[in-house]
């Protein structure tokens, strides 16, 4: 491919810093799971080292890695004591400058989980703000009297269920936590917090990072006055956290104008070093996600219909039209299937075999609109959620009415055998899930015919073929439930429905998810979750 034929450089208007996004795949990398080099049962930075040649092989170019830093670990590493400094369980600064190395040495780029919204308790920050009311520091975080009942000062939740409001005795004020009581949300109308920021930003990216991946990227900024949410449906705080949260219309506490204005502002220091932002924009609406994605702030957001709809022909539709629809540039699009945050795709489309190939094709579709793409570790593997019994649950938010996280947090299985190629440990800090020989990256890697070559090849697919990263998306229209995509001269047929419809279109075959090779007639029949890409003939 010659570089001139890249979307990026066909994007006339896009400010030259961080354009390469728009043509690279992305790849998860939840590090506590990932591989572990030292044998405490923990994977690590040196483990991802370690796996350069594989993620090489499977054809990614760029790494997001889930926080390393400094945490006593409440939230896996989501509750940041230091935002510059490295949790020894992982390994230290010498460490993480090999794996960048060794990563750009692949052609790979490798971004970082930056966590603004809130830190650690254990944060020196913090620490500094609770110790009385007159702390130098006591605007680092949100400090509130108690309500008229002696209650929180609004009537806020935490994404994690329960008030978002913490009562610290010693000083008689209540602290807010858009997430655990470990989890203090960070003011981000004090002018010293950005300041604080913008350090952090250059500490990594002066080390050479290419980016940062921006957790709850809807929330930094909350209402000046914090005031409280109206409530749209009767609060449950022994529902699940979903049904807590959606009982508030959340005027006051996300989605604030000015977050915008921050993310401008770290998009002027980012595009110095070539590097991207890219939000955990967590939102469903896509006017939402349009209000944080703009063309001076994130270079793209993260997109979670698609974690949330049912396999249903239309819902699938409508998941993936209303980004690019609402987005000034449809590229600003993060899209993702799978996280640490949610049930394994196939586990969510059915499991088994039936979820495995509704996986791929919803990833062959992703993969196919204009937007970075990113995998989760083992998704090319077609893993299921890891079985993890409930005295060996780990997930701070897996208890009551709420789904826990640890399904899809259970190690990844590189080989057959003990420790399945994760670690030399007995123990680790999720079991493995009960993964079969047939589920490990060696096995796969062996077999032309694994999910693993299935991904490697849509891939490949998607990096020999700019017009399927450029602008210019057609959504043919289709009687049955066929979901079709054209891309130029390509076309993307999928079959999201339960029947045997016929492709209606033939051309020769660009891809396919069920191994079908040469030229697709128009006569051909498509299986329930096939997918094709041909370059039509018609
Ligand atoms: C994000 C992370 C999640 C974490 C939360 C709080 O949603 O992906 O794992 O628990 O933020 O930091």
């Amino acid at each position: 491919m010659s570089i001139d034929a890249s979307p990026a450089a066909l994007l006339a208007d896009q400010p030259q810093a961080g354009a390469w996004l728009v043509d690279a795949v992305g790849y998860e990398i939840y590090i506590r799971s990932f591989r572990d080099s030292t044998g405490n049962g923990v994977g690590d930075l040196d483990g991802i080292t370690s796996q350069i040649d594989y993620l090489e092989t499977l054809g990614v170019d760029l790494l997001w890695i889930t926080p390393f830093y400094t945490s006593p670990m409440a939230d896996f590493g989501y509750d940041v004591a230091d935002y510059c400094a490295i949790e020894p369980i992982f390994g230290n600064l010498d460490d993480f400058d090999r794996l960048l190395d060794a990563a750009h040495a692949a052609n790979m780029r490798v971004i970082v989980d930056i966590v603004p919204n809130h830190s650690s308790t254990e944060h020196i920050w913090f620490r500094e703000s609770a110790s009385s009311r007159h702390a130098v520091r006591r605007d680092f975080y949100h400090w509130r009297d108690p309500g008229p009942d002696g209650g929180p000062p609004n009537n806020w939740v935490s994404y994690f269920g329960g008030p978002a409001w913490t009562l610290h005795p010693e000083t008689g004020q209540y602290y807010l936590h858009l997430f655990l009581p470990e989890q203090a949300d960070l003011n981000w109308g004090n002018p010293a917090v950005i300041e604080a920021f913008d350090e952090v930003l250059r500490f990594w990216l002066d080390r050479g990072i290419d980016g940062f991946r921006i957790d709850v990227a809807q929330a930094l900024v909350k209402d000046q006055a914090l005031r409280s949410n109206p409530q749209i449906a009767p609060w449950d705080p022994t529902g699940s956290r979903w049904e807590q949260w959606d009982a508030f219309d959340h005027q006051f506490d996300i989605l604030q104008p000015s977050s915008v204005d921050i993310f401008a502002r770290w998009r002027r220091i980012v595009d110095e070093y070539d590097a991207v932002l890219v939000g955990e924009t967590y939102v469903l609406e896509p006017q939402q996600l349009a209000h944080l994605v703009r063309t001076d702030g994130l270079n793209a957001g993260f997109w979670f219909a698609p974690m949330h709809m049912e396999w249903d022909p239309q819902a699938i539709k409508t998941a993936l039209q209303g980004p690019s629809q609402a987005l000034a540039k449809q590229t600003q699009v993060g899209w993702v299937a799978a996280s640490h945050d949610e049930q394994r795709p196939p586990t969510r489309f059915g499991g088994g075999d039936l979820g495995r190939r509704r996986s791929l094709m919803l990833a062959t579709l992703l993969m196919s609109l204009p937007g970075t793409p990113f995998l989760y570790q083992g998704e090319e593997l077609g893993l299921e959620d890891g079985v993890v019994p409930p005295d060996a649950q780990a997930d701070p938010v897996g208890s009551g009415a709420s789904l826990s996280r640890d399904g899809c947090r259970t190690p990844m299985p590189w080989q057959p055998g003990p420790g399945l190629g994760f670690t030399t440990s007995p123990t680790t800090w999720l079991p493995f899930g009960g993964r079969s020989d047939q589920d490990t990256a060696a096995v796969q890697v062996n077999d032309e015919d694994s999910w693993f070559h299935r991904y490697r090849t849509l891939i490949k697919v998607r990096r020999m073929h700019p017009e399927l990263r450029g602008l210019g998306v057609e959504w043919p229209e289709r009687a049955d439930d066929v979901l079709a995509i054209r891309r130029d001269t390509l076309l993307v047929l999928a079959n999201a429905g339960d029947g045997a419809p016929t492709a209606e279109v033939g051309g020769e075959i660009v891809f396919s998810t069920h191994g079908r090779t040469g030229v697709l007639q128009a006569t051909d029949v498509l299986a329930p979750a096939e997918a094709v890409i041909i370059r039509s003939t018609d």
